[in-house]
């Protein structure tokens, strides 16, 4: 792959507002299905999904354990091929993986053998980029997440948030034009959640970048989104989009936030009771 100029960090035209509406969204994906059949199952994993997602807008999916979030996100990172439908990247048709696509896992996949920082730069080494600019933006992504006084540390000396801290950085630090997050802060304690929704939240406001992120917390989803997309198993399908009005950034406590994971809690459960109907 070869070096190409990368975008500076740049503020949000106006967090929620997502950009200019005369714009191709920068993600669109029309009438989207993977079918995984083994020997013994057939499962529709999702089911003429479409989705459009605009430029600077943080969207949120959530439902059910199996109903085909990761299998989104993966169809969007390129990782799986839809086996129906199609994706656009801004406006072109995608197939496969891409530097405009980078995933955030619930594991933060870093090397052991390396510190922060070069962990940090790790994508952009893989992008061909030169060792001077490599380190000046992982250094400024470092900042960003609050690690700058980490960058010799070591992996097993961090803690699990500052591990994903450090996957936020070296993803963020690719520019990609979406960050995809599945279920980023699972594995970590709530009062570290906390601090690191807080932070993204920053970040986001920050940077301007798209977000698509996938979690199985309603609350979390709601103080971040722009926008949640509700799903349903068994064919994975969009239930209902919401959009989330409340200014940013959010107060986790608030009434606001409250009231709409209430409502969306609500929608996941009627829809819980429909599937034992099924
Ligand atoms: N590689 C695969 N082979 C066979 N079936 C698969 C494969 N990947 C996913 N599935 C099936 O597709 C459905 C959706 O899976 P997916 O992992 O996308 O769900 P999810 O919403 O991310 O669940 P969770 O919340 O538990 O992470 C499930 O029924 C799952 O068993
Ligand atoms: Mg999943």
């Amino acid at each position: 792959m070869s070096a190409a100029p990368f975008a500076p960090t740049r503020p949000a035209p106006a967090p929620g507002a997502g950009g200019d509406a005369a714009r191709p969204p920068v993600l669109e994906l029309r009438g989207v299905s993977r079918r995984f059949a083994t020997r013994r199952h057939d499962t529709l994993a999702l089911d003429g999904v479409s989705l459009s997602v605009r430029e600077g807008e943080f969207v949120c999916v959530v439902g059910p354990s199996g109903c085909g979030k990761s299998t989104l996100l993966n169809i969007v990172a390129g990782f799986e091929r839809p086996s129906a439908g199609q994706m656009l990247v801004d406006g072109e048709p995608v197939v496969g993986p891409g530097r405009d696509r980078i995933v955030v896992f619930q594991e933060a996949a870093l090397f052991p053998w390396l510190n922060v920082r070069a962990n940090a730069e790790f994508g952009l080494r893989l992008a061909g980029v030169p060792a001077r600019e490599r380190r000046e933006r992982a250094r400024e992504y470092l900042e960003l997440v609050g690690l700058s006084r980490f960058e010799n540390a070591f992996v097993h000396e961090l803690s699990g948030g500052m591990k994903q801290r450090v996957q936020i950085a070296r993803s963020l630090a690719l520019s990609p034009r979406i960050l995809l997050m599945d279920e980023p802060f699972a594995a970590l304690d709530a009062q570290t959640r906390d601090t690191l929704q807080e932070e993204l939240q920053a970040i986001w406001a920050r940077t301007g970048t798209t977000v698509i992120f996938v979690t199985h917390n309603v609350r979390e989803a709601v103080l971040l989104a722009d926008r949640v997309v509700v799903m349903s198993p068994s064919p994975g399908r969009i239930r209902r989009e919401v959009e989330i009005t409340l200014p940013h950034p959010r107060d986790p406590d608030s009434h606001g936030v409250a009231d709409y994971a209430a409502a969306i809690r609500d929608e996941l459960r009627t829809e819980a009771a429909a599937g034992v109907r099924r």
